[in-house]
């Protein structure tokens, strides 16, 4: 890894380590964590009518944050293993699955090194909202995604649209704010007052990637996998536009009347036989 990836990474973790007290204690409600612990499936609609029946499968989820998604993958009968390079977010984590008396197991490390962190092979790896933003070189990270998998099991992924990714909303319009697609070597650095939660803290910089969907279905054909299918949504987890809504689901989309534009995307993409 070069010294700038390095530095990236760091920056990265620190600002992880951070959020995860903020996102638990859920202030803004974001997260529903409250009623997560009351036994709430809390998926999205959309991988939740998207991932089909997991019950037996073995499921390695990647980046999973505090775990509350993993412990929900494990309350609907999948044998899960939770990944995540933050120490805070892997501690809550395993905490959470003790409160809710969810048997899920939670290693701490990066994406990148998860083939020799994780054991056996997996059905499923499961990678959902905001995960590559994070990682330089979606091809690396692909590569890892098939090591990761018995022939035949699949990748189900879901996240923001990197169309959507390049614009922000200048005096009220959706505007260009950047290239479509981010060279490896040249992050984009974002700071912020608040998260996309909504939750004021963690005012530190980040370091993200745009992967265009050419170069993650090229990442796949290089890594072995098939694509099964891939969808696009116009709505998403986290109010990315300052005019976005709320709707019944928990999801946020653009006022009926405004331009759509695809605001997520989903697939799934199988480790051929
Ligand atoms: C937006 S969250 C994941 C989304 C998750 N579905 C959620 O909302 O709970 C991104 C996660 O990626 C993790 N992460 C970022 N870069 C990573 C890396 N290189 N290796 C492992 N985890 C990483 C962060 O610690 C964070 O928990």
């Amino acid at each position: 890894m070069t010294d700038n990836l390095k530095t990236a990474f760091d920056a990265n973790r620190r600002l992880w380590d951070e959020r995860v007290a903020i996102h638990r204690r859920d202030e803004t409600g974001f997260y529903r964590v409250e009623s997560f612990l009351a036994g709430k499936d809390v998926l999205y609609p959309i991988e939740a009518s998207e991932i089909g029946d997991v019950r037996g499968l073995r499921i390695a989820h990647l980046q999973c944050h505090f775990g509350m998604d993993s412990i929900c993958l494990a309350r609907r009968g999948a044998n899960v293993t939770g990944l995540d390079f933050s120490p805070p977010a892997v501690a809550e984590a395993r905490k959470l699955a003790q409160q809710t008396g969810t048997h899920v197991r939670f290693v701490e490390g990066d994406v990148h090194d998860a083939r020799d962190l994780l054991e056996g092979e997996f059905d499923m790896v499961y990678s959902t909202w905001g995960t590559i933003v994070w990682l330089p070189d979606v091809a690396a990270w692909a590569r890892v995604v098939a090591s990761l998998l018995k022939p035949g099991g699949s990748l189900y992924f879901a996240d923001c649209h990197p169309m959507m990714l390049c614009m922000n909303m200048v005096d009220g319009r959706i505007t260009l704010r950047t290239d479509w697609r981010t060279p490896r070597g040249r992050p984009m650095v974002e700071t912020g007052e608040t998260t996309y939660t909504g939750d004021q803290g963690a005012d530190l910089p980040s370091y993200e990637w745009i992967h265009p969907i050419a170069d993650m279905l090229n990442a796949f054909v290089g890594a072995g996998l098939r694509l099964d299918w891939i969808r696009e949504h116009t709505r998403l987890t986290w109010p990315y536009f300052p005019n976005m809504l709320r709707d019944a689901d928990d999801m946020y989309r653009l006022p009926e009347d405004h331009l759509q534009l695809p605001l997520a995307l989903s697939l799934r993409a199988t480790l051929r036989r």
